[in-house]
């Protein structure tokens, strides 16, 4: 018998495990951190295998296999979508070019079908009658993903073939960027706030793989065609085909070559890659290519490469400067990057005065120190890098540069991610990120707030009308009203939506702070073992680490948030806002108040000594002076310069009851 609990418990599992999928495949982001997501996985195995009856078809679950989460339906690939060997210079591509002369026992040079290696994915198109059927990924040359919906959306790819053509055609290629458009949808998502594409690559991977076709038509990507999976009628050769693919409409390669023998092979090798920086799309080397059907078939294949055909790759363009300094940049979600400021240099066509250095790990490992020489690399498109040190002449080097642990914009806590090489600040106000906190806060795991969106948040704090998350709490209809797109009614309803978010539970305000690596799972765990947010802010360390699901990253991570000045204001400002989040957590005993400092001021209606005792018998220390050692002021009437020194501080400030409650441990304040 299955308990009604653990019943309980799988159903939100999996709803909460399809909200995350829904997110990540069709709508392109995330709420959580892949280690949250994998524990919510994790957990729903655990359930299903520890009572199979619960296990039903449906299951979220079932998506995974040897291949975590394969999105979509598989595809067969036969004959197999082959990869290719690489040569790495004019003496490996003379032998390569030997063996095949050695094996066709030819005296002649063989003819080459020389062609730019684009830098993309490899896909195949399957034409049934000249109509587009089905369209799948390579996968691992056998086993494609179907992503026939996707690839539908390429303007580049007909649907129908432009002549008529019975039977079965299975087109090759490859779906990439152009470099304008993959510069254009950058610009537009860093206009738009979103993290932008490394390379044209990943770009077209990620935008073809996406389970929703209607992100994936948002994407411009387009196709080139480099063969089919077997020998249309009465094509007997590579260029044959490149023609016959072209007056059927698919696009082909105008850059590929036919060559004679290895010498004009490494002459056209050469051209191209002078070329490279002309043509409209990232190429990273040339593919060379038996050009006679007939000779293909002679040398045959091996189980992974053709023996008929190479890739060789260009050199990385590189050039050698001198490093002048390493100076971090904080990005709109708070990632700290690391950036070399170079002496400026000409390397792949552009002059280059600064590359990044991805984070602290690659830092690390290339060991870069202001005023080394370094080697900076460009490849293509490719944001310049710091491909290596090679220290200095004098062998006076610098100092080992060391990564901030407060963020340059706004001196807030700096945390590092759990199994992530990227730091983040952590402060939600930092104007670095402050538009992206606003809409994280709004967000609909956080306080849920309808009508703070991304245009809205932007608009605030480019306005100057909040500087911090609490400064929500503060607009003004007047204020509201008087923004683009925002009458009077809107102006209300978001007035109202805050007001509301005030009775949020900890769990969904935890998640609103967007601290670093606590997303809704961990949020949930923390509001599931504090009953309030003063609790939880007096956790040291170890309460953290007890929790399970909580590791030493997240810990710190949490405990320095509570207690670094700048975060803890934030927190305090919110809580003067008139929040009062509770968890589903037990109480901590007898001693609600314990290791607080407080102070007293105003009038109080119990005698100074007897609410002095009551407060230490529940743990407090009840100090006569407001500092920054503060946790909260209790103040009543007429209260003066003690509540005045609190609001600047932004200590918090509570009223008598409130007091009268926290001390009998009534969850919060
Ligand atoms: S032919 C049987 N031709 O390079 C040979 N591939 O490193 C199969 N690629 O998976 C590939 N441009 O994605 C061929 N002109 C071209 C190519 C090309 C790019 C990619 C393709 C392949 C990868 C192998």
């Amino acid at each position: 018998m299955i308990s009604e609990r653990v019943k309980a418990e799988a159903a939100k599992l999996r709803e909460k495990i399809r909200y995350h999928n829904r997110l990540y495949y069709a709508e392109d982001r995330t709420e959580i951190s892949d280690g949250e997501y994998d524990a919510l996985m994790q957990r729903l195995i655990e359930l299903e295998s520890r009572c199979p009856e619960l296990a039903s078809e449906d299951s979220p679950t079932h998506r995974v296999g040897s291949q975590p989460l394969s999105r979509f339906p598989s595809i067969l690939w036969d004959p197999p979508m082959l990869s290719l060997d690489n040569v790495f210079s004019a003496e490996e591509f003379g032998e390569f070019d030997r063996r095949i002369r050695h094996e066709l026992k030819s005296e002649d040079d063989p003819v080459y079908s020389v062609e730019p290696k684009l830098d993309g994915l490899a896909v195949a198109l399957i034409y049934q009658d000249g109509v587009l059927l089905r369209a799948g990924t390579r996968g691992d040359g056998s086993d494609g993903e179907d992503v026939t919906p996707n690839v539908r959306t390429l303007r580049s790819i007909p649907l129908k073939l432009s002549s008529d053509l019975s039977g079965n055609l299975v087109v090759r290629g490859e779906v990439i960027f152009r470099k304008n458009d993959f510069q254009k949808m950058n610009r537009d998502r860093e206009s738009r706030g979103l993290e932008l594409f490394v390379n044209p690559r990943n770009a077209a991977s990620g935008s073809l793989r996406q389970l929703s076709s209607r992100i994936t038509a948002t994407r411009p990507l387009s196709f080139i065609a480099y063969g089919t999976a077997l020998w249309p009628d009465g094509i007997t050769s590579q260029h044959s085909l490149f023609d016959f693919l072209g007056r059927l409409g698919i696009p082909v390669n105008p850059y590929n070559l036919v060559c004679r023998g290895a010498h004009e092979v490494e002459k056209a090798y050469h051209k191209l890659e002078q070329k490279r920086d002309e043509m409209p799309w990232q190429i990273d080397g040339v593919v060379i290519k038996l050009n006679e059907a007939s000779l293909q078939a002679k040398m045959g294949t091996l189980s992974r490469y053709p023996r008929w055909a190479a890739a060789w790759k260009f050199r990385a363009e590189e050039a050698v400067t001198r490093l002048i300094d390493i100076e971090i940049q904080v990005g709109r979600t708070g990632k700290l990057t690391p950036v070399a400021r170079l002496e400026p240099v000409f390397v792949g066509g552009v002059t280059v005065s600064s590359a990044t250095l991805h984070n602290e790990d690659e830092l690390l490992r290339k060991d870069v120190r202001p005023g080394d020489m370094v080697i900076v690399r460009r490849a293509g498109d490719v944001i310049p890098e710091v491909a290596r040190s090679l220290g200095r002449s004098d062998s006076k080097r610098g100092k080992r540069f060391e990564f901030p642990v407060n963020c340059p914009v706004c001196r807030g806590p700096v945390a590092r991610e759990e199994d992530a090489s990227a730091h983040r600040c952590m402060n939600p106000s930092c104007p670095a990120k402050l538009r992206q906190s606003l809409f994280h806060w709004g967000a609909r795991d956080a306080l849920d707030i309808e009508g703070l969106g991304s245009k809205l948040s932007e608009q605030l704090v480019d306005k100057g009308m909040v500087g911090d998350v609490s400064d929500l709490y503060r607009l003004s209809r007047p204020q509201l009203a008087s923004l683009d797109r925002m009458g009077g009614k809107s102006a209300d309803n978001l007035l109202s939506e805050l007001r509301n978010s005030l009775s949020v539970n900890l769990q969904r305000f935890i998640t609103g702070l967007g601290i670093p690596g606590i997303g809704r799972t961990v949020s949930g765990l923390l509001s599931g073992r504090f009953s309030d947010l003063h609790k939880l802010m007096r956790a040291d360390v170890d309460e953290f680490l007890a929790i399970e699901g909580i590791g030493p990253v997240l810990a710190d991570n949490l405990y320095r948030f509570f207690h670094e000045k700048i975060t803890r204001d934030v927190v305090n400002r919110l809580l003067n806002a008139g929040f009062n989040p509770k968890g589903s957590g037990t109480d901590d005993g007898d001693k609600p108040l314990l290791g607080l400092t407080v102070v007293f001021t105003g009038g109080i209606s119990i005698p100074r000594s007897e609410v002095r005792i009551m407060a230490e018998k529940a743990g407090a220390k009840v100090t006569g002076n407001v500092s920054e050692r503060t946790d909260f002021v209790v103040a009543g009437p007429g209260a003066g310069d003690k509540l005045r020194k609190a609001r600047e501080l932004g200590l918090e400030i509570i009223s008598e009851d409130e007091f009268l409650r926290r001390m009998i441990g009534d969850g919060g304040n």
